[in-house]
């Protein structure tokens, strides 16, 4: 039984192309047989590779991010993945209009995964500097990790 989870943000070229690569070295760590992939609510940057800040933030931590390339989430996702997860309230907001009558996802906040932040957003770096990046991957990575954990326990 593979578990299958999408990252959601906006432009899916910052926060989900690092909570999926952070999700699926958390997998792969725990020997877990896991999906993932990730997706923007918005198609401004479809084809793009992640920002060269997530690049960089990513290979920091010894993640490899550079041949993701970015796309807009579909309908099929909803009944494609076993999770999807979005990064910001807006992000949710715009997936629960999305979503399909006959959706099979379970929709949440990928801080909802960590005890005691649930509820809170991993704030969009766009405009911001590396400092942001770091806080992005900090976040990213409790979430992927806490995450992986449930589906691990759940097995
Ligand atoms: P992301 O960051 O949603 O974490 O990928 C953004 C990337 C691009 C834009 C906004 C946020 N944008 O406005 O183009």
């Amino acid at each position: 039984m593979k578990t299958a989870v999408l990252f959601v943000c906006l432009g899916n070229i910052c926060r989900s192309p690092l909570a999926e690569a952070a999700f699926r070295a958390e997998a792969e760590r725990r020997g877990l047989e896991v999906e993932a992939d990730s997706a923007g609510t918005g198609d401004w940057h479809a084809g793009d590779p992640p920002d060269r800040r997530a690049c960089r933030v990513a290979a920091r931590n010894g993640v490899d991010v550079t041949q993701l390339r970015a796309r807009q989430v579909t309908a099929a996702d909803f009944l494609r993945f076993d999770h999807i997860v979005a990064m910001d309230r807006q992000n949710l907001a715009d997936l629960r209009r999305l979503r399909p009558a006959d959706a099979r996802a379970r929709l949440s906040l990928l801080l909802d995964h960590v005890a005691g932040r649930e509820g809170q957003a991993v704030a969009d770096p766009y405009y911001g500097g590396e400092a942001h990046f770091d806080e992005t991957w900090s976040d990213v990575a409790a979430g992927a990790r806490a995450l992986a954990d449930k589906i691990a326990a759940a097995r």
